[in-house]
């Protein structure tokens, strides 16, 4: 692997997915791994991530400096490139009294260098930094310059190591992805083994190694991505011994449960069934408008529907879960990895553990975007590969108040109607989200000559790479005036439709 070490960096995970892009599978690990364990791992490359700390700081984050001398090729970015220049025996220093941030335009110094290849001389980078490297000393080579980063690039002149002060990892660093590409390729010697292909081989021969020839794995399907490549994978090996639950909660949208059985049900050999439990659902909902009331109440009530239907599946000995990479770092799930910071990840409920199930988590080592194109290699259509995402206590959420089968059906129409405008026009992938919310308030409206006092809905549509922080889509004005009068003019109970126009932060995407 590339071993990207994380002295807590922003974009740590783009660099590892920027890696594997180029075919190398990369890993995060601790910034203070050790020299042995790094040997055992024998990567092909390291990477020292950025950080937001000065290296001169007391308790800023260090690596052994072993690691250098190991032989082992070593990129430091930005912070990563202060800390080995100042190990080996560079000078650091801040370069303005407010740092850099933004474009830079970046020199190459000698065009014949292997990591510039194909870069043109002159292109933009992206800078983003406090301190900079002031003078590399006399055992590093200045690779190249910007017109206050008098070393905005540098190798080391017997040492296997390169260093970048700007970020190759970011999409606004014109030819980044070319430069690491370049790193691992002509510097690395890339054997470019990290391909969908591959992976598919390898976690079939693991799965088909750890379940029996008598036992079956459960899956249980949320009309999601990743649980839909999760169970396609797992039967990719497994053929019927996968046996796929999808609940039907009541609080799916339009469509839903048949587009499940059409999208996933007819493409894979896996066992599809579906539980009606609607009806347990909104009794368990009943009377309830307090949104973590509802969260609660949706979470047990799936994990009680869930048990029940599972143990009726004979032979069922493996749980399969759509756990992702991100997950697993970001829980502290990983041997090597970075400590936990925030845990991000809000599930429905936890699972049915008394039910003695041993866990199979076949995404553990991918990205979402990995996912996506795993999911198009197993078959998938790209309907269910690029579906937005959609929360596991689904409409109820959305439905804000209390949760009964009429106003769901509200909700389920309008927000129908709103997609399928977004869709018409094109924009359905280019949103990262977007979905309808029916208000717990009702208006005066005129209709005819008639006076209304209906419900509201809001609709509300979010660009994001990772939904941590999002901004309101600027959607066009016909689209929304669209959705507005079909709204209105079709879905009967509401006379009046708002466009959310909040962020993340300091609204959620969610309105509960
Ligand atoms: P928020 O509302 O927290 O949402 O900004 C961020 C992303 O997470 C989704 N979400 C959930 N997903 N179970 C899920 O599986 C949940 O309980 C849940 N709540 C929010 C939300 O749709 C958005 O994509």
């Amino acid at each position: 692997p590339v071993l990207v070490l994380d002295f807590g960096a922003q974009y740590v995970q783009l660099i590892a997915r920027r890696v594997r892009e180029r075919h190398a599978f990369a890993r995060i690990v601790r910034h203070d791994i050790t020299p042995e364990r790094v040997r055992e791992l024998n990567p092909l490359a390291l990477i020292l991530s950025g950080g937001p700390r000065s290296v001169y700081e007391p308790g800023a984050p260090h690596c052994d400096p072993e690691l250098f001398r190991m032989g082992i090729p070593t990129l430091g970015i930005c912070y990563g490139m202060q800390l080995a220049t100042e190990v080996l025996g560079g000078k650091v220093k801040g370069s303005t009294a407010r740092g850099e941030y933004g474009r830079a335009e970046c020199r190459i110094l000698d065009p014949a260098e292997p990591l510039f290849r194909d870069v043109p001389r002159e292109s933009i980078v992206w800078m983003s930094h406090g301190d900079q490297v002031h003078d590399a000393g006399s055992d590093f080579v200045p690779l190249a310059v910007t017109s206050t980063c008098p070393v905005a690039a540098a190798k080391h002149k017997s040492l296997p190591f390169y260093g970048m002060q700007f970020h190759p990892e970011v999409s606004h660093t014109a030819y980044g992805s070319l430069m690491l590409g370049n790193f691992l390729d002509r510097v690395c010697g890339n054997p470019k083994l990290w391909t969908m292909e591959a992976f598919i081989e390898r976690s079939i021969e693991q799965i088909s190694a750890r379940v029996g020839p008598n036992e079956r794995v459960v899956c249980g399907l949320s009309g999601g991505v990743d649980s839909a490549v999760c169970a396609a994978l797992l039967a990719k090996a497994l053929g019927p011994r996968v046996v796929c639950v999808f609940v039907d909660t009541g609080l799916l949208r339009a469509g839903e449960r048949v587009a499940v059985a059409e999208e996933f049900g007819s493409r894979t050999s896996a066992e599809l069934r579906v539980v009606d439990a609607a009806d347990r659902f909104l009794a368990a909902l009943e009377g309830v408008t307090e949104p973590q009331e509802k969260r609660r109440r949706i979470g047990h009530t799936f994990i009680d529907v869930f048990k029940d239907e599972a143990k009726s599946i004979s032979g069922a000995h493996f749980l399969a879960q759509g756990t992702l990479y991100p997950d697993v770092i970001e829980s502290g799930g990983e041997p090597d990895g970075p400590t936990a910071t925030i845990k991000i990840h809000h599930n429905v409920g936890g699972l049915p553990e008394e039910l003695g199930f041993e866990l199979i988590e076949p995404l553990r080592d991918l990205f979402k975007d990995e996912v996506r194109r795993l999911g198009l290699e197993l078959g998938l259509p790209d309907s269910l590969v690029w579906r937005h995402p959609f929360p596991g206590p689904g409409l109820a959420v959305r439905c804000l108040g209390e949760v009964t089968a009429p106003r769901l059906e509200v909700l389920r129409q309008a927000d129908a109607i709103f997609l399928d405008e977004l869709k018409i026009a094109g924009l359905d992938r280019q949103v990262a989200q977007a979905f309808a919310v029916l208000l717990p308030i009702q208006s005066v409206g005129v209709m005819g000559d008639a006076r209304t006092y209906e419900d509201v809905i809001a609709i509300r549509s979010v660009d994001t790479e990772d939904f941590m922080t999002a901004d309101w889509s600027r959607l066009p004005h016909d689209l929304l005036a669209r959705t507005s009068t079909r709204i209105i003019n079709s879905v009967k109970g509401v006379n009046r439709v708002v466009y959310d126009v909040t962020s993340k932060p300091p609204g959620t995407i969610e309105w509960e």
